[in-house]
C-alpha cells in the first residue's frame, strides 16, 4: 500500500493533520491503535482557545462547536475565600470555548467519514523504517492480525506521550526536558448542572480545585491529589466533600452534587523534545510535548503543530523542503511559551507539599498581584485565550 503520509495516531494532532492535508490535496492514511468506539469516548481536557476555534471554524469542521460550545469570558480565580475574576474578553477581545476535546475528535471523525477518508482503528505492531530516507515506510498489523506496509513520503508521529514514533528516533538525535510536579489531577465527570457560569480555579492550603464544565447538565471537576494515590482511595463521598472545602468562597456559593459518571488520574509533567523531526518523520502534538493541564494548553498546541505542519508537508511534496526545515523551530517557540505558561499557573495555584512558609507567602502575593493588576491579569488572559499562530 502506498499514501504520501503516514500518520500514526488518531487523537487531535492526526485526525485534524489528515483533514488539512486532505484540504491540500495530500493523500494520508491514519493508523490507530484503539477502537473507534474508545477513541471517540476518550474523556480529555476541554477548552479550546480563539486561534483553535478559528481554525476549526475556516476548514468546515466548527459547526456542532459553535452550536454546543459553551463561548466563555472569563474565569475565575479562587483564593483568600473569595473569587477574582479574570475578564478574558473585556482584557483581550478574545473567547475562549468550553468544548469537550472527545466532541472534536468526533467531529474529525465524522468529517472523515463523510469524505471516506482512510483511518485504521485498532491496529498494532506498529513500527517505522527509512525516515532518514525520502522513501521512509510503517509496517503495521491490521484490525484483523494481517501484517501491511505502507509506503509513504513522510511520516507524522501523533501517538501521544507513549506513543512509538518518538523512541523510534535513534538515541542522540533528541535532546528531552522534563519536570515532574509533586501532585495528579483526580478528575471527575459529574451529571449535575455547572455550580456556576464560569470555569473557577481554586487555590486552597488543602490543594487545588478546578470546577469546569461540559454542557448545561454535565460538569467536569478536579482536584490535586498525591501522585502516588490510587483511584480506590477516592470515594464519591470523599470527592464531593474534599471539592466542596477546596471551592468554599465566605459569598454565596454551594456545590451542585450529582452522579458520577467517569473517574481518572493524570499524572502532572512538563515535558519537550527537541528537535520534532528527524529526517522524515515529523513529531506532533503530545508525541512531542506534554503540558500540566493547568493553563488548558495541550490540545491547543497539538492544533498549531498540525497546521504549521500540514504546510510544512505540503510544500515539501512539491519540492520544497524550506519550511519542513524550520517546522521544528517554529513550532518549539509557540510550545515552550505553552510550557513557561503552563507552569506558571501549575505554581501559583497548586499546593506544593515541600513548600516552605516563605514560598506559600510569595505564592499568596503572586495570587493576589495578579487578581487585582491589570496589567498581569492582561498577562494571564492573553496568554489563556491563545497568542496568535505565528
Ligand atoms: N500506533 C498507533 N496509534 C497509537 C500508538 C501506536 N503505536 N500509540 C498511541 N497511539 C494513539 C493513541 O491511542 C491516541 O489515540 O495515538 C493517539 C494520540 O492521541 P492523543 O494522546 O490525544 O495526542 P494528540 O493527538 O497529540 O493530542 C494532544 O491530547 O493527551 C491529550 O492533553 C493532551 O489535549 C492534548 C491532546
Ligand atoms: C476541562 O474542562 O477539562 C479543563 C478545563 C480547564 C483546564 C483543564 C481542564 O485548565
Amino acid at each position: 500500500m502506498r499514501t504520501q503520509v503516514a500518520i500514526i495516531g488518531a487523537g487531535p494532532a492526526g485526525l485534524l493533520l489528515s483533514y488539512l492535508l486532505h484540504l491540500e490535496g495530500v493523500d494520508a492514511v491514519v493508523l490507530e491503535s484503539r477502537d473507534r468506539e474508545y477513541v471517540r469516548k476518550r474523556v480529555r481536557a476541554g477548552v479550546c482557545e480563539q486561534p483553535t476555534i478559528e481554525l476549526l471554524r475556516e476548514i468546515g469542521v466548527g459547526r456542532r462547536l459553535d452550536a454546543e460550545g459553551m463561548p466563555h469570558e472569563g474565569f475565575s480565580l479562587r483564593f483568600d475565600g473569595a473569587d477574582h475574576r479574570i475578564a478574558i474578553t473585556e482584557l483581550t477581545g478574545k473567547t475562549i470555548a468550553v468544548y469537550g476535546q472527545q466532541e472534536i475528535v468526533k467531529d474529525l471523525i465524522d468529517a472523515h467519514e463523510e469524505r471516506g477518508l482512510p483511518v485504521e482503528f485498532a491496529v498494532s505492531s506498529v513500527e517505522l523504517s527509512d525516515m532518514d530516507t525520502a522513501s521512509p515506510a510503517v509496517r503495521y498489523r491490521d484490525a484483523d492480525g494481517v501484517e501491511r506496509t505502507l509506503e509513504c513520503d513522510a511520516i507524522a508521529g501523533c501517538d501521544g506521550f507513549h506513543g512509538i514514533c518518538r523512541p523510534s528516533i535513534p538515541s542522540g538525535v533528541l535532546h528531552t526536558f522534563d519536570r515532574e510536579y509533586p501532585f495528579a489531577w483526580l478528575g471527575v465527570m459529574a451529571e449535575t448542572p455547572p455550580s456556576h457560569e464560569e470555569l473557577i480555579y481554586a487555590h486552597h492550603e488543602r490543594g487545588f480545585a478546578l470546577h469546569s464544565m461540559r454542557s448545561p447538565e454535565l460538569t467536569r471537576l478536579y482536584l490535586q491529589i498525591d501522585p502516588a494515590e490510587e483511584l480506590a482511595a477516592w470515594s464519591d463521598d470523599r470527592i464531593w466533600s474534599e471539592l466542596a472545602v477546596r471551592l468554599e468562597t465566605s459569598a454565596d456559593f454551594s456545590l451542585k452534587e450529582g452522579p458520577i459518571l467517569d473517574k481518572s488520574i493524570t499524572p502532572m509533567r512538563s515535558f519537550v523534545t527537541e528537535p520534532m523531526s528527524y529526517g522524515r518523520l515529523f513529531l506532533a502534538g503530545d508525541a512531542a510535548h506534554i503540558v500540566p493541564p493547568t493553563g488548558a494548553k495541550g490540545m491547543n498546541l497539538a492544533v498549531a503543530d498540525v497546521r504549521v505542519l500540514s504546510r510544512a508537508l505540503t510544500s515539501l511534496l512539491r519540492g520544497d523542503s524550506m519550511l519542513a526545515e524550520s517546522y521544528s523551530d517554529i513550532c518549539l517557540r509557540r510550545v515552550w511559551r505553552a510550557e513557561h505558561f503552563s507552569w506558571y499557573m501549575t505554581s501559583m495555584l497548586h499546593a506544593d507539599p515541600a513548600a516552605d512558609d516563605f514560598q506559600r507567602r510569595l505564592q499568596l502575593s503572586q495570587l493576589r498581584y495578579t487578581a487585582s493588576s491589570r496589567a498581569a491579569a492582561t498577562s494571564l488572559a492573553e496568554n489563556y485565550a491563545g497568542l496568535p499562530f505565528e
